[in-house]
């Protein structure tokens, strides 16, 4: 049992069995796990093993063809309004307004999620100040660097307080500098508020300094699940690398140039869209 200065960590997310079905397509196989809360845990695999879809389920998005999921303490098929209330979500893709400035995107999404009239402004202030991004309250997003933009998104996904937060590749195609503004944001607000944190993300390096525990994804299944040390030490290989258990699980390889290509590729896209 997980446990934080001795005290033994309740499950905030558990999943059992889950399945996915596209068709005769199955995009998640049966697959259990569960996630303590203020956990920072990383859910890896290769491109189509499944990632996004776990999350969308998690969020209530998508539902599964079989299985059953627990957030909070609420049911995915019983309660999802109350898992809806529960969650925070940072998408793959992009997901901010660039002709709004950072304030009127913040405010548009208090409403969509209900934050009561009043405490809005407040708030949104409040969250502004956190991301040390106030100064740029009245800039339109589109002047925004990638880093901004990503921090503006965790800041929407804050606005109701949610004891977790679901970020699908946060820092893809960020700088390391942007990457690293995120990543200390994230565990502030794990540390301050004991935030459950559920990311995925490309990078190893990145998913070794920050999880808490890490799950890797293969073909819709779960290949492992564990600390860094407990899945390095399973490849059985000495001085392994968070790298080498993730080929050792996946059978896949891990391609510095292609991650890097897609991340120009996907980095201008964004350029795009908000330009
Ligand atoms: N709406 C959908 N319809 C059909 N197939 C889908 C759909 N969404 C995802 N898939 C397929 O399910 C698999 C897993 O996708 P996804 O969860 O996006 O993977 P990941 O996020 O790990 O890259 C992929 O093969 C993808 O093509
Ligand atoms: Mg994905």
């Amino acid at each position: 049992m997980l446990t934080k200065n001795g005290v033994k960590l309740n499950s905030i997310i558990k999943v059992e069995n889950l399945t996915k079905k596209f068709g005769d397509f199955v995009a998640l196989d049966s697959v259990s796990f569960d996630v303590k809360k203020g956990e920072i845990f990383a859910f890896l695999g290769p491109n189509g093993a499944g990632k996004s879809t776990m999350i969308k389920i998690l969020i209530t998005l998508l539902s599964s063809t079989d299985g059953s999921g627990i957030i909070n303490g609420f049911s995915l098929i019983e309660n999802p309004a109350q898992v809806r209330k529960s969650i925070g979500y940072v998408p793959q893709m992009i997901s901010v307004d660039g002709a709004l400035t950072a304030y009127e995107n913040m405010m548009l999404m208090a409403s969509l999620y209900d934050v009561p009239r009043k405490e809005r402004q407040k708030r949104i202030r409040e969250i502004l100040v956190f991301l040390k991004l106030e100064k740029f309250e009245k800039t339109l997003v589109k002047n925004f660097s990638g880093g901004m933009i990503r921090k503006l998104e965790i800041g929407q996904a804050m606005l109701h307080h949610p004891p977790v937060l679901f970020l699908d590749e946060p820092t893809t195609g960020l700088d390391p500098i942007g990457r690293q503004d995120v990543w200390e944001h994230l565990l502030e607000l794990r540390d301050k508020f004991n935030t459950t944190i559920f990311f995925t993300t490309h990078y190893m390096e990145e998913a070794e300094d920050v999880s808490d525990r890490i799950a890797i994804m293969n073909q819709g299944k779960l290949a492992v699940i564990g600390t860094v040390s407990e899945l390095k030490k399973k490849t059985k290989k000495a001085n392994a690398t968070l790298d080498d258990a993730f080929i050792f699980f996946t059978g896949g390889e891990l391609s510095e140039d292609r991650s890097n290509f897609r991340d120009i590729k996907r980095g201008r896209a964004m350029e795009r869209k908000l330009g």
